[in-house]
């Protein structure tokens, strides 16, 4: 094709490029307000000739191009086709509008992954609100609100306005860390060899956090850091200012005088106890912002189960997406990534608890499992008729039922350390109970149903000095408390995943390594064996003796992260807010007419069970429930201590440190109008 030369009248003057479209195509400027009417036109519309909706067709319109009608491209039986955007799953239905198909394809990349820490949860409509807005409104906020949040956040809008309309310093904008901690370089305070990088630095877009920089040496807080000072019910002062109730800043270590709040990070720094900022937490847990019967979720059911942060759900993703592979079995590059992915769990469950190597550490599906283990292992080993095993009145029954079964297997007995009537265990009964037949003493950390703390250290050591073995159910400690099994000397130490903010069906045995190396599998399979002929088979040590089968593997590693999310906030700032919340919500709580607090200790961890007068607990449970508040209500699978209150349930607020003052208010709200009744 030959270029056209320009004329000496107009030297710039070339042909009209459209002149050489075939004859019957209507010119650019026509397709250009074809296309816009054919954009514009509402859908089911008629678009005319002159692209109005409605008007008559012209030859115009007839010219063009027709869109062929949207189909599933895929063919049937691909695995392209289903319902996450290449295809419909359905043969020949439409795409849903806006998908291209292979636009989900995962990119062999983690770039894409990038996306899912920020991206708002799953917005489907799932329910009417009865203020009429969508259940789901709120849960399309920007994953990245501000710092301060906004109501969408359930941040009050009393303490949204209180805030300096221009932002003070360091208040003002969404930052990624929890602390302000400028007087170190960031570190990420977990060491991990191994493990990939993706559960350390953040491929998942989730921020990285500064280390907690947690100090042994901070006290407890002198005062409350929600501006009530303690005994808040009898003085009953007004309520401070919400902004004041939001932040535990003003942890100090013993001695240190009060300072008040700050917001200059070098104070901060230098105090060495860095803020803990709950609504930077509330923006870590997407299913807070969940509305339930109009209102936005209280979750308050934290000893059944733990919400999960955005970074375990975001390293699930990734297993899947990346890692996906049995472990231990193959010379392929994604067992190998499987396989690190999981042992780096098991090195971070291993630091978590304190004990001294990973082999300590045995994958389950939860503490009930993890008892039953012990129980068919070590105690059918070393249990028999007429030796006696010690549980306290105050377990779970999962700590009690095993036990039983192994009893009435062996012929042994069980026996009960009672509690007194705030619900803590009297140790002067236990010492009596112990003799030289106890073989093994195994008792709960933080009673699930009254939130008692159990002095283990005291009782582990006192079963020691009779010769018997220690197992410490730690269900309801781990997310509330420093656990360390090595200070505890504790033979055994068990929990859940689920309750310290990891998934489901994935828990740990800690057992000392002596222990483990002596005790018989308790299940036979693959994975669990070094050699297996008809003969005889030989086994793995410790810990891959007690896991056979393929284990939960992307739980465990999903375990894994929630670990590193609790380690970066800080168990003790945890210990320290939660303590606070509790202390305010019993204050709040306790003289309501009609109310009975089940549980009374002086030590007490995140749960406030009631009883309210003229109601079951299940109704109560179900007045919270349409708030939005959820408790549990029932005998929280520990019947025979609420029997020793003379109780068949309670109503079981339970709190973990995404909670706030002001979801407690809503709740006390609502049990003060029951009781007016
Ligand atoms: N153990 C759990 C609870 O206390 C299920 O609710």
């Amino acid at each position: 094709m030959t270029m056209p030369t320009p004329t000496s009248s107009s030297p710039t003057a070339y042909p009209d490029p459209t002149s050489a479209l075939p004859a019957g195509l209507p010119d650019p400027a026509m397709l250009a307000r074809l296309a816009n009417a054919f954009f514009a036109a509402l859908p089911g519309s008629t678009l005319g000739g002159n692209g109005v909706p409605g008007s008559a067709p012209s030859e115009l319109a007839a010219a063009a191009p027709a869109l062929p009608a949207s189909t599933n491209p895929v063919p049937p039986g691909s695995p392209m086709a289903g319902p996450s955007g290449a295809g419909s799953g359905i043969p020949g239905a439409a795409i849903p509008q806006g998908k291209v198909p292979g636009a989900n394809l995962a990119p062999s990349a983690p770039t894409h992954v990038l996306s899912l820490g920020n991206r708002a949860p799953a917005l489907l409509p799932h329910a009417a609100a009865q203020n009429g807005l969508p259940d789901n409104l709120v849960t399309i906020a920007p994953a990245l609100d501000s710092r301060y949040g906004g109501t969408a956040l359930g941040v009050p809008e009393a303490a949204a306005a209180n805030l300096p309309a221009d932002g003070a310093a360091g208040r003002s904008s969404a930052s990624p860390y929890y602390f302000i901690d400028i007087a170190r370089p960031p570190s990420y305070g977990v060491e991990d060899g191994p493990l990939p990088t993706a559960s350390l630095l953040d491929p998942l877009g989730v921020p990285s956090l500064l280390p907690a920089g947690e100090s042994a040496n901070a006290g407890p807080p002198q005062g409350s850091s929600f501006g009530l000072p303690r005994g808040f019910a009898e003085s009953a002062p007004a309520r401070p200012d919400a902004t004041e109730r939001y932040f535990l800043e003003d942890i100090r270590s013993p001695g240190t005088p009060a300072s008040g709040r700050t917001s200059d990070p070098a104070a901060q720094a230098q105090s060495g106890h860095p803020q803990f900022d709950v609504n930077a937490i509330r923006r870590d847990f997407p299913i807070l912002q969940e509305r339930v019967n109009g209102r936005q979720l209280v979750w308050f059911d934290n000893a059944a189960t733990t919400q999960k942060p955005q970074t375990v759900i975001d390293r699930l993703a990734y297993f899947y997406l990346h890692e996906n592979s049995n472990i231990h079995r193959a010379a392929h590059a994604l067992a190998g990534r499987a396989t690190d992915a999981y042992e780096g769990a098991r090195n971070r469950v291993q630091r978590f608890i304190g004990a001294s190597q990973p082999e300590e550490i045995v994958f389950v599906r939860g503490t009930t499992e993890a008892i039953n283990l012990i129980a068919k292992s070590w105690g059918v080993q070393n249990v028999g008729a007429g030796d006696e095993i010690v549980v306290s009145h105050l377990e779970h029954h999962a700590n009690i039922v095993p036990w039983q079964q192994l009893a009435s297997l062996t012929g042994a007995t069980l026996r009960v350390i009672p509690v007194d009537d705030s619900g803590q265990v009297l140790l002067e009964e236990y010492s009596r109970l112990l003799n030289g037949k106890t073989k093994i003493v195994a008792v709960t950390q933080v009673s699930n149903a009254l939130g008692t703390v159990v002095p283990v250290k005291e009782m582990v050591e006192m079963a020691h000095r009779v010769g018997a073995v220690a197992l410490i159910d730690g269900a309801q400690s781990v997310s509330h408390m420093r656990v360390d099994v090595q200070a505890l000397d504790a033979d055994f130490f068990v929990f859940s995943g689920h309750k310290v903010f990891g998934p489901t069906g994935i828990g740990a045995v800690y057992g000392k390594r002596a222990l483990l190396d002596a005790m018989p599998p308790w299940q036979g399979g693959g994975n669990m064996i070094s050699d297996v002929t008809f003969e005889r088979t030989v086994f793995q040590p410790a810990p891959h003796r007690f896991e056979a089968g393929t284990g939960n593997i992307a739980d465990a590693v999903g375990l894994g992260a929630a670990i590193d999310y609790v380690t970066r906030v800080g168990i003790e700032n945890i210990a320290r807010y939660e303590h606070e919340l509790l202390d305010y919500a019993t204050a709040l709580m306790k003289p309501i007419p009609g109310v009975r607090l089940i549980g009374t200790a002086q030590d007490k961890a995140s749960v406030l069970s009631f009883v309210l007068n003229g109601y079951t607990p299940e109704e109560v449970g179900r007045a919270l429930s349409e708030e939005g508040i959820a408790v549990r209500a029932g005998h929280h699978c520990a019947q025979p201590i609420l029997r020793r209150f003379g109780v068949e349930a309670t109503v079981r607020p339970s709190l973990a440190f995404y909670n706030t003052p002001e979801e407690v208010d809503r709740m006390i709200a609502v049990v003060k109008r029951l009781a007016r009744h």
